[in-house]
């Protein structure tokens, strides 16, 4: 399997704007979606969990799925007995999962699915009925977000569009909002989250 993340994967953490922006969007998916010390979630390119030990804390555990080994080796480091994410190296747009979660969550990941009906009918079947999706990635940008584009799929999304996606591929209660913006030196990009239930 082809690791796009092994060269970022040693320094993924040091950047403030990956770190606060995991840490809003988790804020965010909390004001939403009422996280329960029961729940079983799925973090869909958990990465090295930067989202994921934030709803960590919240819920009975975290299925980190991430087909980069090098991620998962830097997530594992920061397991403890307290905090601790359940790591599964898969790529689950080829290979999809056979468990089911109480809720999928998701940070800065859906740009590298090509398909994107499919992978949501995908999951859809990854979750138990009333089961929550909470997404959140780049609104459409100009291909500059990136410096290097290889593995990515979209350049954002438009909400619209990808809302109708969400509906068409069977979810209901589907909602979007912007819930942070990146600055970088030429210009600002918005992240947004969608929110859906089975
Ligand atoms: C941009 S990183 C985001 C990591 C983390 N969510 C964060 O916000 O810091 C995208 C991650 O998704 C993973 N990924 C991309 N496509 C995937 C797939 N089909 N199955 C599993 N993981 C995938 C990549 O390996 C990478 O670690």
């Amino acid at each position: 399997m082809q690791d796009h993340f092994k060269e970022k994967a040693a320094n993924w953490d040091k950047g403030d704007i990956r770190v606060n922006g995991a840490k809003k969007i988790a804020d965010a998916i909390a004001e939403e979606i009422a996280i329960t010390q029961d729940m079983e979630i799925m973090d869909f390119g958990v990465g090295t969990g930067l989202l994921g030990f934030e709803i960590a804390k919240l819920c009975k555990r975290v299925y980190g799925v991430d087909m980069s080994l090098s991620m998962l080796e830097k997530l594992k480091e920061k397991n403890t007995p307290e905090l601790h994410i359940e790591a599964i190296c898969q790529d689950i747009v080829k290979e999809p999962l056979e468990m089911h979660f109480d809720g999928i969550v998701s940070s800065m990941t859906l740009h590298h699915v090509e398909n994107l009906e499919a992978f949501f009918k995908s999951i859809y079947k990854n979750l138990h009925d009333d089961g929550f999706i909470a997404i959140a990635d780049l609104e459409s940008e100009d291909g500059t977000f990136h410096s290097d584009n290889t593995g990515v799929h979209h350049f954002g999304f438009d909400p619209q569009a990808l809302c109708d996606i969400v509906r068409q591929s069977g979810f209901k209660d589907v909602s979007y909002e912007r819930v942070n913006s990146i600055k970088k030196p030429h210009r600002e990009f918005g992240v947004f989250l969608l929110t859906a239930r089975k």
